[in-house]
Formats: structure tokens, C-alpha cells, sequence
């Protein structure tokens, strides 16, 4: 039989199939140190090669419409792929939806996302297939927004104070208080969230602790870690509060965050075969005191700085010259052509899939990548909230014995 079994980096369903004396070749984005028959690559890619079984990991949903039949799980059990649950997500301060494209991937599927950005919510657009309602979230009727398993979407900080706690309740904290709303009201199974390392020392972490009990209050136990999403097959250094809230009743009282993986891709991984881009597909804007006060050029074989939202802020493509530093807060640029990373780039650099679209401007393209969770890491964290709130709902009846096939 000519089996393939997809997102399989371990090598140990494929082993079982060829100890079998099956033709069987394992799949994975990453590739296996295990040696055997592997393809390091994207499993839709090979679909069609006349697999006479096709085999996955949980939570892999997404490849449902795909051939894949049966998924195999981490207890050693079968799952019937048609029986694999698939949970729905609202999203909230959605933007282009790199957060949303990662839950999809994992077993999630949007049906509602807003922004305020009509750019964003364009782009949206172009990849799901969510009603994404264009406007301010706080004009919105949230009787108006369906009920959903889960909520996405990490709530902007800008509006608390560093005053202190009781300023969660101050009129400004608009955004904090819509997301709370839907909380309140839908009463999701969880919420996912991601926000900027500051919100954890914001009034020396006093408003953080804060939105944790008043979360609590609301009836939600909150989980958080501050990752760096190199440590996730992401080319970048980019750290990030991921906040992953479960509904008391469900008793959830551990939640395990994402192992690191073992090896970084690089730059020079990450770009590979992009072409070299247009002129009008890089920003030329004059760069900045505030850009020269820092190196901004990384190597091929490192990870980029962070990508930011505002184009003139984009470091430089690793083909610039290194820069050199002249005395603090001051550095050149070296000899050569010098150019920061064109759209396309910044958002293989986000992984987003290539070639993907985005609409507006190109200072808007730059910000919706900027501003997104890289998909590799929203895919990470939905695989365990996925495992998580398979666990809550016990749904044991699906699994079938080892040895079915
Ligand atoms: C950090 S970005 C979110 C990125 C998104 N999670 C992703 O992965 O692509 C925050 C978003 O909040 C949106 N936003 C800010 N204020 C808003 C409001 N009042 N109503 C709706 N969206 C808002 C911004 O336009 C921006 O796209």
C-alpha cells in the first residue's frame, strides 16, 4: 500500500507502516533527522500522487478536504478524520489575520473578524472565509457578533494609564472593555490573545495582575508566557505576550505552552527563492536619527530583527553591507547598496504563506505585516489549545484502537 503520513516530523508512524512492508513516505514543513523516506515541505504540494491511504496528526482538521482520512494521536490512537472537531473563532482586532490563519491551520475555523482598518480587512478577505465586518469595535453591537467556541485577538494597551489598576475601569480602555464585553456575554470556551512584552510591566505590572483577577471575575482563568518567536521556526526575534484564557467551569487549571523547537531558520532559509523585488515594492524613505541609532542589518544565516509596523522602521535586507557603529546611539551604513526588506519579504519573514496578497499602499502592506502574529506561532499555540479543549470536551467516543487499518 502506498501510504503518506503528513506532519510527521517524529518518523514513528512512518517506521510502524515500512516495518509493515507498506511504500510510505512522511511529510513535514521541517525536516526529520530520522532517517527514512521524508518530504520537507507543505503535504498539499504531494496530495496528488496516488496515495492509497493518507494519514495526519491531530490537530491537522484543516486538511480534511485534502484525502487525509485518519489522524493519528500523541496517546496512540486513531481518530477517524471525519469525527475531528472543529472549533469556531471569533476574531477581534483581526488585521490582515495572522493570528486567524494560524488557528485555521490548526483546527479553528473563523466565521466573524473585525478591524478598523479597511486595508486589513480587505486582505482578510482574500484568505477567509469569515464575515469580516470593517469598523470600530467599539461601535459594533456585540448581540450582533455570533456565538463562537473561542475568541481571538489580543486587545491594543495603548489606553491604560501607568497609574495604576483602577485604571482598567477608566472610560479610555475602551478596546479592553469590548473584548470583555464578548467574554461576557458570549461566554466562549476560551480567548487567545497576544500583546506586546510591555503590557506585563505596565504600572510595574500592577495592571497586568489586575486584568488577571478581572478576568477571573468575568469567569476566566488566565494562562500567559512571554515567547520569542524564533523559538518557533519564525526567521525573527520578536517577543510577545500570548494569553490563553479558559472558562472556569471547565476546570482548566494547567495549560502548556508551546515547546521550543530545536533548530532556528535563518534568513537566508526564510527568502529562498523569493525574486529580487521591484523598487516600488521596497520603502526608500530617508532613514531616520532614530533608525541610525542601532545596527539594523542581520546575516543570512540569523534570524531578522523584529519586523515593525511602520515601513521606515524595516531593517535592512541581509545583502546590505554590515553597518558599523561610530560611538553610542550612532551607526553607518557600509559600503554598497544598502535597502531595507521589500513587503514581500517582511511578510515571508512573518510567515505568511508566499505569495499571499495584501491590499492598499505600501506603507498599509508593511503595517498589516508589521502588526500580525507570525502564523507559525499562532499555528503552535492553536495546536495546544486545540489539544487543551479536546481534553475539556472528553470526546474519547472518536478514537478507535490502535490497529484498525
Ligand atoms: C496588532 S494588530 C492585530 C494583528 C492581528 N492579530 C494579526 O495577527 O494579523 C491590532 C489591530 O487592531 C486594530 N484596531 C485598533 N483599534 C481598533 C478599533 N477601535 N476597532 C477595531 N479594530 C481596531 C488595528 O487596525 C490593528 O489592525
Amino acid at each position: 500500500m502506498k501510504v503518506l503520513v503528513a506532519c510527521e516530523f517524529s518518523g514513528i508512524v512512518r517506521d510502524a507502516f515500512a516495518k509493515g512492508g507498506h511504500d510510505v513516505l512522511s511529510c513535514d514543513l521541517l525536516p526529520t533527522e530520522q532517517p527514512g523516506n521524508h518530504y520537507q515541505g507543505d503535504v498539499r504540494d504531494i496530495l496528488d500522487e496516488g496515495w492509497d491511504l493518507m494519514i495526519a496528526h491531530p490537530p491537522c482538521t484543516y486538511l480534511c478536504n485534502s484525502g487525509v482520512r485518519w489522524l493519528y494521536s500523541q496517546k496512540g490512537r486513531w481518530l477517524k478524520m471525519e469525527d475531528a472537531k472543529e472549533f469556531t473563532a471569533v476574531s477581534f482586532f483581526a488585521g490582515a489575520g495572522g493570528l486567524d490563519m494560524g488557528f485555521e491551520k490548526q483546527g479553528f475555523k473563523v466565521i466573524w473578524a473585525n478591524d478598523i482598518d479597511e486595508d486589513a480587512c480587505a486582505t482578510h478577505r482574500l484568505w477567509s472565509t469569515a464575515e469580516v465586518v470593517q469598523g470600530d469595535i467599539t461601535k459594533i453591537d456585540v448581540s450582533t457578533i455570533p456565538n463562537a467556541d473561542i475568541l481571538l485577538g489580543g486587545w491594543p494597551c495603548q489606553g491604560f494609564s501607568l497609574a495604576g489598576p483602577r485604571q482598567l475601569n477608566d472610560s479610555r480602555n475602551v478596546l479592553y472593555k469590548y473584548y470583555v464585553k464578548y467574554l461576557e456575554e458570549k461566554k466562549p470556551l476560551c480567548f487567545v490573545g497576544e500583546n506586546v512584552k510591555g503590557m506585563l510591566t505596565l504600572g510595574d505590572g500592577e495592571i497586568f495582575q489586575a486584568i488577571i483577577s478581572d478576568m477571573y471575575e468575568k469567569g476566566y482563568t488566565l494562562f500567559y508566557k512571554l515567547l520569542n518567536v524564533k523559538d518557533y521556526s519564525v526567521p525573527q526575534y520578536r517577543e510577545r505576550v500570548i494569553i490563553v484564557g479558559f472558562r472556569n467551569d471547565l476546570g482548566v487549571t494547567h495549560f502548556d505552552f508551546p515547546e521550543k523547537h530545536d533548530k532556528i531558520v535563518t534568513l537566508g532559509e526564510a527568502l529562498a527563492g523569493l525574486p529580487e523585488p521591484s523598487p516600488e515594492d521596497i520603502c526608500h524613505a530617508p532613514y531616520s536619527s532614530r533608525y541610525m541609532s542601532r545596527n539594523r542589518k542581520r546575516g543570512w544565516d540569523e534570524v531578522s530583527y523584529t519586523i515593525p509596523a511602520m515601513a521606515k522602521q524595516v531593517p535592512l535586507h541581509p545583502s546590505s553591507p554590515d553597518m558599523k557603529k561610530l560611538e553610542k546611539d550612532l551607526w553607518k551604513f557600509g559600503e554598497g547598496i544598502t535597502r531595507r526588506f521589500s513587503w514581500q519579504e517582511a511578510a515571508a519573514i512573518q510567515t505568511f504563506p508566499k505569495g499571499m496578497q495584501f491590499v492598499g499602499d505600501l506603507d498599509s502592506k508593511y503595517r498589516q505585516i508589521g502588526n500580525a502574529v507570525p502564523v507559525r506561532l499562532a499555528e503552535v499555540v492553536a495546536e495546544q489549545v486545540y489539544k487543551k479543549l479536546c481534553e475539556c470536551i472528553k470526546e474519547d467516543n472518536n478514537e478507535l484502537g490502535v490497529g484498525v487499518i
